[in-house]
């Protein structure tokens, strides 16, 4: 696992003979466990098909400014926004002349007028291009707007001629990535815009909002070495946080036992069972919104084994189990101090609607997470998540995304209904 596992590129591919080598940075990104959203421009598609692109990125290519829709999938600002870095490659003239006079006619040009995270272009060219007093100009003033530049490098253009325009290497190119991602990428919004609480600037929409969340199974113990517990890795949670945080919140995370580093910038407090967590949450509230992404045990023995319990015990004596406490139903049904958002996960094998929504309402949750966790679907330990959201006014299903990706639509999510709540 690289440093800059979990970090997010949304990759602009332009027109030009060097595009195919944005397959290859699409591989390499993914072998770091950066996941890649990719846009393509109309002209891209000559040169490599979203097919190709989409199999090596794992997600759907966007290439429309119009078949995006807030609802049904995602909007474009938050397309722009919930990237860490924008990277152009390969950069064509046309598209830095675009970015350079702030025109916004296609996705890939509004994408670029709208983020809030750095940019970095690759420049592929004919050398005449690249040398023009236009395109030089272009690149000035580029760069003097904070656009990080890779490239472009000598060599013989595909049309004959020797001298600078060469997209760099892929590999040069996910060097200035990673150098990139190693500092801040976010361009805040200055200061009167963000103290507005229905602005989305920063990182966000969370700003001066306190979130908890839970994450990771728990143990529950038997003796003083064996113990209940489950597959949970606590990356979903984990990664929840994370988007928080990087929405603005102040965000306190109560993690069960897992093998995963604290999210920086997040107050991670460690437990061991259901009932320090429930203390630990408890402890924690109140806050404006608390997400249940831990796999709580639902039982414990009534009481653990002093010294560790003999092999032959099996034979003779059954294991008693007894209820945890529910801590999300404790939180949904509080009647002081309520989390505007309480937010709860599914974890299903079977009539995954049904169920989820059930548990919606048992527990006093204003939206619930419904994922599949059934045989084959890897949602425990694995990076990825397929989820349907289910709150009182319908459902939503989003298509398979990264941990990372559902962490940050669903901050993102839960940022718009906090902000469209009554005070
Ligand atoms: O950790 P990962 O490997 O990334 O996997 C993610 C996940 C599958 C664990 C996560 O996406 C998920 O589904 N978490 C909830 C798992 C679960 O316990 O589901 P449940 O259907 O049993 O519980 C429903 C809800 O009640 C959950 O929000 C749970 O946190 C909460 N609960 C359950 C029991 C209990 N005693 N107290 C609770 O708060």
């Amino acid at each position: 696992m690289s440093g800059l596992s979990g970090k997010r590129i949304l990759l602009i591919i332009c027109g030009g003979i060097a595009a195919y080598k944005a397959l290859d940075l699409v591989r390499r990104l993914r072998e770091r466990e950066i996941s890649v959203r990719a846009v393509m421009t109309a002209a891209a598609h000559h040169f490599v098909t979203p097919l190709s692109v989409a199999s090596l990125s794992g997600d759907r290519v966007f290439t429309d400014l119009f078949s995006l829709t807030d609802e049904a999938e995602i909007g474009h600002i938050e397309l722009s926004r919930e990237a860490d870095l924008v990277v152009v490659a390969p950069a064509t003239a046309d598209l830095l002349a675009k970015m350079a006079h702030g025109l916004a006619d296609d996705l890939a040009s509004t994408l670029l007028l709208a983020t809030d995270k750095k940019i970095l272009v690759a420049p592929a060219m004919n050398l005449r291009m690249w040398l023009a007093p236009p395109t030089v100009r272009n690149v000035a003033a580029l760069r003097s707007d904070g656009v990080i530049f890779t490239g472009p490098a000598n060599g013989d253009m595909a049309c004959g001629e020797y001298g600078p325009g060469r997209m760099s290497e892929p590999l040069e190119i996910l060097a200035a990535i990673e150098a990139a991602l190693a500092g801040d990428t976010a361009l805040p919004l200055p200061a009167a815009y963000r103290a507005n609480p229905l602005a989305r600037g920063g990182a966000g929409g969370l700003e001066g909002r306190r979130v908890v969340v839970t994450s990771g199974p728990t143990h529950e113990p038997i003796d003083p070495v064996r113990y209940i517990a489950n597959r949970s890795s606590g990356k979903q949670g984990h990664a929840i946080a994370a988007a928080a945080r990087a929405a603005g919140a102040e965000v306190t995370l109560i993690s069960g036992p897992v093998a995963l580093a604290d999210p920086p910038g997040v107050a991670t407090i460690h437990v061991e069972t259901a009932r320090d967590m429930q203390q630990a949450v408890e402890a924690a509230l109140p806050a404006d919104i608390f997400i249940g992404a831990a796999a709580v045990a639902d039982w414990r023995t009534p009481e653990a084994a002093p010294g560790k319990l003999k092999k032959g015990v099996a034979a003779t004596q059954t294991l008693p189990l007894i209820e945890n406490p529910d801590i999300l139903a404790a939180v949904g049904r509080r009647k002081q101090d309520r989390p505007a958002l309480v937010v709860g996960f599914a974890a299903e094998t079977e009539q995954l609607i049904e169920h989820a929504q059930e548990k919606r309402l048992a527990k006093g949750c204003d939206l619930i997470v419904a994922n599949n966790v059934g045989a084959g679907a890897n949602v425990f330990g694995g990076d990825r998540n397929e989820v349907t959201l289910i709150a009182a006014d319908g459902m939503e299903r989003w298509p398979s995304l990264s941990k990372a990706e559902v962490a940050a639509k669903l901050v993102a999510r839960l940022a718009r209904k906090l902000s469209e709540a009554p005070a």
